[in-house]
């Protein structure tokens, strides 16, 4: 059995594996998050939340929390400028039934760190203690912590974050192996990622470990596992467009699905987004980004790209795919020959809408 494919206990959660999909702002939602259970992650999440916005009830939040029945192990991460505010909103989640709950000390958006959330706290070490013990106050559940190696190149401190998590009792965290001025051209740094892992060690037998960044394939993800020790990997850009990266991760060995497994796939998401957000035009511009990055890897598949991002409606999108179909053999594998792989140096975000996807759930988040 593959390392990954173990279960893994956080407190009292059993996690049926060790791959992860990360909170993914404008991308984790419902319909995206059944497809990768369903290929096999452990864990999923919702896109972060903002404490301020949790606190003032705001609609559109409380909507982004909603969970499939399918969903039996949901976990949910929140940002916010304060101790207070984010344990506030730690009590608000617990109390929506979240399985485990992440405090987000690494996002990099410029508008989310101005407002003193996310990566902000890197700069402020007293911060992250005092949030970690609040909202260990407010919550049983497996409470964990996802940041990064340091600010700047020249700040490194994920010792210290990890031992102030730690200290402040967490259950598990997750370090993403960049610091905040880097951007995905810079490669992850595994090392930088397992002297935090170290501190964890060091600290409790029983503390989960996850490693994160640059993971688009199993051969990386056993790397990062032997290179930092971790204990479980979050996959992030890795399942954009390639949701069997779970499956591959699981089962030990690369994978690429045929035509005709890749279609399946591709339209029970349609289905779900329509379930999920109904047959109007946004839940199409919503499809629209996972069908670009979907139709990477097949033949001629740039023209059928220029059309999908252009769709207006769910059924629309479905015929182009159907008329595309006819041109491509079923047994055909996905980047046999033409199409390439999303390279660790892709930034998702010029597929993304800045209106609707926001890229970070941000709304409170203005300073
Ligand atoms: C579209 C997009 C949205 C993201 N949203 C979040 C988020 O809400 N919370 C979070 O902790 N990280 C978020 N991230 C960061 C990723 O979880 C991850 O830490 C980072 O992309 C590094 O992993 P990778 O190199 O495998 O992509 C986001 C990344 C992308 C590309």
């Amino acid at each position: 059995m593959s390392f990954f494919n173990q279960p893994i206990q956080v407190k009292n959660l059993t996690i049926k594996n060790r791959v992860f999909l990360a909170p993914l702002a404008g991308v984790s939602d419902v319909p995206f998050r059944r497809i990768c259970q369903e290929l096999g992650a452990g864990l999923t999440y919702v896109e972060m939340l903002s404490a301020v916005a949790i606190s003032y009830n705001n609609k559109r939040t409380f909507e982004m929390m909603a969970r499939h029945k399918s969903e039996n192990v949901l976990g949910v991460q929140v940002t916010g400028p304060t101790a207070a505010q984010v344990a506030h909103a730690v009590a608000v989640l617990d109390k929506q039934g979240f399985d485990t709950i992440d405090i987000n000390m690494g996002c990099p958006v410029r508008k989310v760190v101005g407002a003193g959330c996310g990566s902000a706290f890197l700069k402020d070490p007293e911060r992250i203690s005092d949030t970690v013990m609040q909202s260990r106050a407010a919550t049983q559940a497996p409470l964990s912590a996802k940041f990064r190696l340091g600010y700047t190149r020249e700040n490194i401190n994920v010792e210290e974050t990890t031992q102030r998590v730690l200290a402040a009792q967490v259950d598990m965290f997750t370090i993403h192996g960049r610091t905040r001025s880097e951007s995905y051209s810079t490669p992850c740094d595994l090392l930088g990622i397992q002297k935090g892992i170290e501190v964890g060690t060091n600290h409790s037998s029983r503390l989960v470990k996850v490693g994160n960044g640059d993971v688009f394939s199993y051969e990386y993800a056993e790397k990062m596992r032997l290179e930092t020790g971790c204990d479980a990997v979050m996959v992030s850009r890795g399942a954009l467009g390639n949701p069997w990266i779970f499956k591959e991760i699981i089962e030990g060995k690369s994978f690429n699905p045929t035509f005709e497994e890749w279609l399946d796939v591709v339209m029970r998401h349609l289905s779900y987004q329509e379930e999920h957000y109904g047959k109007n035009k946004l839940s199409a511009i919503l499809a629209r980004k996972h069908l670009l990055w979907y139709t990477k890897g097949f033949p001629s598949s740039k023209s059928v790209r220029d059309t999908l991002n252009r769709v207006e409606d769910l059924a629309q999108a479905r015929e182009i795919l159907l008329e595309y179909a006819k041109n491509v053999a079923k047994e055909y594998v996905r980047y046999t020959s033409s199409g390439s792989e999303l390279s660790s140096q892709y930034d998702p975000k010029f597929e993304m809408d800045r209106t609707l996807d926001r890229g970070v759930g941000d709304e409170g988040m203005e300073s």
